[in-house]
């Protein structure tokens, strides 16, 4: 006879099965997903860390951070986006350009893109909590991007209070225990890889540039972690593409980088 099948309510979710082919990974470290960029960082960015991104306008910040939190969205991770400058309508729209469908993960409720106003991440430095608080405490939130915090640093106008704003940022993101991708706009050929703002860099765990830079004809895409905590990252420049599925870096970095 034959035997009816029973649905067994301890049948592993999908998700979580994906989860667990991560435990033989570092569990210090959160892989960034990019190709050939987790290989340059010891395996991942350091986990909890505030990573920040510099790179001038369309140097592939947006894609980068939104890569990032693919990643982990893939593995069934809660992921948050948090921007001053970009509608979201047009920012999916963006994003679809490069495969990256941020309306399905949003239907999972993985996904919660958040506009908010660089004013009121001041008041919440200032008076605690708010939105994004209880965001990522609700949703368990384990990735976070800020794209960009150029318009909140603007707020501060000498370089101390740049400074402990910064301080203040990065302590708290630290203390929501998920792993923080920030952004900044600023061309690093402008200021011959001197940022304007030391503040913010050196607060920041990590410092990884973007170079978009005009070759004869054409511009090339170049990438650089700048400074990484803890970890033996790098020295080295490397060639990459923005394409279909976002950021590739090229394997073999290059023997000559002129930053002009
Ligand atoms: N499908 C694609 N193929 C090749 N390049 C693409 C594709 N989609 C986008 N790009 C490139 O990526 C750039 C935009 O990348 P991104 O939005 O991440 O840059 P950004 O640094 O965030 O820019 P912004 O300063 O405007 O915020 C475009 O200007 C274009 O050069
Ligand atoms: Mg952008």
């Amino acid at each position: 006879m034959a035997r009816k099948k029973v649905k067994n309510p301890k049948k592993p979710h999908k998700d979580d099965r994906v989860r667990s082919k991560k435990v033989e990974m570092d569990p210090h470290r959160v892989p960034v997903g990019i190709p050939n960029f987790d290989r340059l960082i010891e395996g991942g960015f350091e986990k909890n860390s505030t990573n920040l991104l510099v790179g001038g306008s369309g140097s592939g910040k947006s894609i980068f951070a939104t890569q990032f939190l693919i990643y982990g969205m893939e593995r069934g991770e809660n992921c948050l986006y948090i921007t001053f400058e970009e509608k979201k309508e047009q920012f999916y729209h963006n994003l679809l350009e490069v495969g990256f469908d941020l309306r399905k993960y949003e239907k999972k409720g993985l996904f919660t893109f958040l506009e908010y106003s660089p004013i009121k991440v001041k008041t919440m430095l200032e008076e605690g909590g708010g939105s994004i608080e209880s965001i990522i405490l609700k949703n368990k939130v384990t990735r976070l991007a800020m794209d960009s915090i150029t318009s909140f640093s603007l707020l501060f106008e000498d370089e101390l209070s740049k400074r402990e704003a910064a301080l203040s940022l990065f302590g708290m993101t630290r203390g929501w225990h998920c792993t923080s991708l920030l952004t900044l706009e600023e061309d690093p050929v402008d200021f011959g890889g001197a940022f304007t703002s030391k503040a913010i860099e050196f607060e920041a765990d990590s410092v990884i540039v973007l170079y978009f830079i005009r070759k004869a004809e054409k511009r090339e895409r170049f990438i650089e972690v700048l400074k990484m905590r803890g970890t033996n990252h790098s020295k080295e420049v490397y060639p990459f593409e923005i394409k279909e599925g976002g950021i590739f870096i090229k394997t073999t970095p290059v023997s000559h980088f002129v930053c002009k």
